[in-house]
């Protein structure tokens, strides 16, 4: 059985840690990616962990002519669909970069899958799509409110064209939380080619740097006025990611969206406090005003994820923020 499984956006935080959980279970990724958030180094730093070559093609998976001409399409097993841009506040700035860019991506590949007759489809989604939830923990049933940001729009306008589109019927929707931390290693991690948008890089970035950290707002509605989230080991989505490509493979079901995430809320001071617990070091942080785009509160359930692809998540969040801060003085 062929084991060619393409991976677009597989140079990003986690198209390149997924990327070296394929190949750990034997399969044969070829990455596909522009470099718009990353580097090519990453491929080299990825067949240092792996000891083996991967394939890599620098395209934009928007130009589905140059997608089409790639010596890449015979006898592929699988694409797992990560490239698009990612950052919920930078969306809010560049709304029509988000739009075209991550939807045009995805047609794009619909359509070659189409052209070539490539059956399985992984897709990178977000729990963003919950907009501000109405009740906690979310599950898959849990109401698609109004997006909060157009990154949040994008992925919902995903989800619909993949689940309305006739040419594709096995896929699998994967609704990340908030990964963070890093490959054991510290040899791929989150890489930011422009200013970082996330908490936990921001704070590595901060204490590196001796710079201070934003909160951004604590006046919600939460315990202590700042924003909780789900944060999950990133080499946990990566695992979720070829636990879903096998079921796809071998399940008589063909159809799923899961959350994956931690099934825990943490919040912004609380992550705070465990930086600085899990490294023993100070976080110089002062709290400023909100974040557009930000939703209050979310954190998942991942029963059904446990339960269809017997995913659980092995790594704390106290192992992701040593991780994420090994990633940060290594790099
Ligand atoms: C987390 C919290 C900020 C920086 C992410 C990904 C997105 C999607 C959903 C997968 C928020 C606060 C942040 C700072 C702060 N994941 N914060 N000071 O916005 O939840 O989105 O998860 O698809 O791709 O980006 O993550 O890390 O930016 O923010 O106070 O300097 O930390 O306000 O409450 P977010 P984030």
């Amino acid at each position: 059985m062929t084991k060619k499984i393409i991976v677009t956006g597989g140079t990003g935080y986690i198209g390149s840690h997924t990327v070296v959980e394929l190949i750990k279970k034997g399969y044969n990724p070829v990455i596909i990616d522009n470099l718009s958030n990353s580097k090519k180094e990453v491929i080299s730093r990825i067949e240092k962990i792996c000891k083996k070559k991967v394939s890599f093609f620098k395209i934009d998976c928007t130009k589905e002519k140059k997608l089409k001409e790639l010596p890449i399409w015979d006898d592929v097993k699988g694409i797992i669909h990560f490239a698009a841009h990612k950052s919920v506040s930078e969306s809010v700035d560049f709304p029509k970069k988000y739009l075209s860019n991550n939807i045009g991506s995805l047609e794009a590949i619909l359509n070659i899958m189409k052209y070539y007759k490539i059956e399985n489809l992984v897709f990178s989604s977000s729990c963003t799509v919950y907009g501000n939830p109405e009740k906690l923990p979310v599950t898959e049933k849990s109401k698609i409110q109004e997006p909060t940001s157009p990154y949040a729009l994008t992925k919902q306008k995903c989800e619909e064209i993949i689940i309305k589109s006739s040419c594709i019927n096995n896929y699998a929707i994967l609704r990340y939380f908030n990964p963070i931390g890093a490959h054991k290693s510290s040899l791929i991690g989150e890489l930011n080619l422009n200013k970082p948008n996330n908490l936990v890089p921001l704070i590595s970035k901060s204490i590196k740097e001796k710079t201070k950290l934003y909160v951004y707002g604590d006046d919600y509605n939460t315990h202590d006025g700042t924003c909780v989230r789900d944060y999950i080991h990133v080499c946990d989505v990566a695992s979720a990611h070829v636990k879903v490509l096998e079921k796809l493979f071998t399940s008589n079901k063909k159809k799923y969206i899961l959350n994956i995430g931690l099934s825990k809320g943490v919040s912004v001071l609380e992550l705070i406090k465990q930086f600085e617990q899990a490294n023993n070091i100070k976080v110089n942080y002062e709290i400023s005003n909100r974040r557009e785009g930000d939703v209050e509160q979310i954190y998942a359930n991942c029963k059904l994820a446990e339960k269809e692809l017997k995913w659980f998540p092995e790594r704390s969040i106290k192992q992701a923020l040593i991780d994420a801060w090994n990633w940060e003085k290594n790099n």
